[in-house]
């Protein structure tokens, strides 16, 4: 019996020469066995082979598949390649032939490198290092692989990463890029590298990609599997996940929006006064999407605008912007006449077209939480919404909301404008970038915006915050307590500013 022990390194190359020498001298598979040195010495032994006596000849496809498969674990790896190789002398198509046993298990053993090499290179995570000399970045990595795949998989790094330096250790060897030069070492026990800010990005990056109504563990266990997720910083929140899942999923499911029952398209239609042919000097527009009307009523005689149960009765079959024709019902604002404070929303969501009333839905059950926590009772505000009618795209029996465009906000400005001059509260919240927008003509940078106090378009003092919808959406569970803690704080700063004005 003839032992050939291959090198860590250069494995395939040592294992091809070898296996060309002794198959050209005609030594059969029995004759052979090859082992990979187990020992951390990369350079393996010198073998004496026999002169070769024919030539060898071999499909392409071969090569590619012996080199794959010389990375495998399996201790037989080699020596199944070697009896292929002689085989393949008689019978060139036999690659082809997926029922022989040995084709099948080589090809299977193919895949499972293959899998290994692709695994490496999506989930490998360097870690950055103080910058080496010159200020190059310099970054390190530790991956366990399940085959000898070290030397085969690391150029794919260094292809993509030219620029900076690296080192990646696994329990085989150590790879080194410095200077566009790769070098491999014998391995190093798994070093202790520094968390650095690349941790949070990808905490970041996998909560947002993560869909708890879509979750199926079989499926994410198979595209990641468990052996690799204790290198991999955002794991840590795979369990936390998980379990928070069908909590999410139930919420989402709540929050989903329904076609109406037929009843209450009827009843809203009963409930809706006849149309008039004028209100007052402002013709109703029976087309959607122009608007004949003034863009705001006459604001200098307020005295002239009707009052607020008269403009909700008007506001009922308000056909100023497209919207009407969808939706089931004007959900006009609502509270006492004298609120001090006036909250406004974006528009009515599913729930409140069909209950006719501004925030019943998870979103208004959302702030009333909140508010209650921080002892503002909604009782005491006019709450309304930027625009009166919901929008929605019809999907299957779903509505999905759809955000007001300019021209809808406009138009439903009328009656936020009216509801503004009735009422002349000492403050309004707007919550949303649609309620900003529609109070100061600006919807843009909420995130700076919010928390302080600036005027509306009437001069009214205006407070700015989160939407509750956008508390709901937030994924990551610190980031969502984050925007809920800063909507309370907002609450009490303007629970303090009305207190000042009292
Ligand atoms: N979102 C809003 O902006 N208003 C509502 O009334 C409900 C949800």
């Amino acid at each position: 019996m003839r032992q050939v022990v291959l090198p860590a390194l250069g494995t395939f190359t040592v294992w091809r020469e070898a296996a060309r020498a002794l198959a050209g001298a005609g030594i059969p598979a029995e004759e052979v066995s090859f082992t990979r040195d187990a020992t951390p010495g990369l350079l393996g032994q010198e073998h004496s082979l026999p002169p070769p006596q024919r030539q060898l000849r071999v499909p392409r496809a071969f090569l590619d598949l012996a080199e794959a498969v010389s990375c495998h674990r399996d201790g037989t790896a080699h020596d199944r390649l070697y009896a292929l190789l002689l085989r393949l002398q008689n019978a060139p198509g036999l690659l082809g032939d997926r029922a022989d046993p040995l084709v099948d298990g080589v090809q299977r053993m193919e895949k499972a490198v293959r899998r290994d090499i692709h695994k490496m290179h999506a989930f490998l995570r360097f870690s950055a290092l103080p910058p080496g000399e010159g200020g190059r970045l310099r970054f390190a990595a530790w991956f366990e692989p399940q085959h000898f795949i070290t030397e085969r998989a690391v150029p794919f790094f260094a292809e993509r990463h030219r620029e900076m330096d690296f080192l990646i250790a696994t329990p085989e060897m150590t790879a080194l890029w410095q200077g566009e030069r790769l070098t491999f070492g014998p391995p190093s026990p798994r070093p202790d590298l520094p968390a650095d800010g690349a941790e949070a990005l990808w905490h970041t990056y996998f909560v947002s990609i993560f869909n708890p109504a879509r979750l199926k563990v079989k499926a994410m266990t198979a595209e990641m599997p468990r052996r690799y997720w204790k290198n991999l910083p955002e794991t840590s929140l795979i369990p936390g996940m998980i379990a928070d899942a069908p909590r999410r999923a139930a919420q989402m499911r709540a929050a989903l929006p329904t076609i109406p029952p037929a009843h209450a398209v009827r009843l809203a239609a009963a409930r809706r006064p006849p149309p008039p042919e004028t209100y007052g000097e402002l013709p109703l527009s029976e087309t959607s999407g122009t608007l004949p009307l003034p863009e705001t009523p006459d604001l200098k005689t307020p005295g002239e605008l009707p009052p607020l149960a008269e403009a909700r009765r008007q506001a009922a079959v308000c056909t100023r912007c497209d919207l009407c024709h969808h939706a089931t019902q004007t959900v006009f604002g609502e509270g006492p006449a004298d609120a001090e404070l006036m909250i406004v929303g974006e528009q009515p969501g599913d729930q409140e077209d069909l209950a006719g009333r501004p925030f019943v839905g998870p979103a208004g059950r959302l702030f009333d939480r909140l508010a209650e926590e921080v002892g503002l009772s909604r009782e005491r505000a006019w709450i309304t919404n930027a625009v009166k009618h919901f929008k929605f795209l019809p999907r299957g029996k779903r509505r999905l909301h759809q955000r007001p465009n300019g021209g809808e906000i406009m138009a439903c400005r009328w009656w936020l404008d009216i509801e503004r001059a009735r009422l002349r509260p000492k403050l309004i919240i707007g919550m949303g970038a649609t309620a900003a927008e529609a109070l100061t003509g600006n919807g843009k940078g909420l995130t700076q915006r919010r928390g302080k106090l600036e005027r509306d378009t009437m001069g009214a003092p205006l407070l700015l915050t989160w939407h509750p919808s956008y508390l709901l959406r937030v994924p990551e569970p610190q980031a969502r307590l984050a925007a809920e803690r800063e909507f309370r704080s907002d609450l009490v700063t303007a629970l303090d500013f009305l207190r000042d004005v009292a």
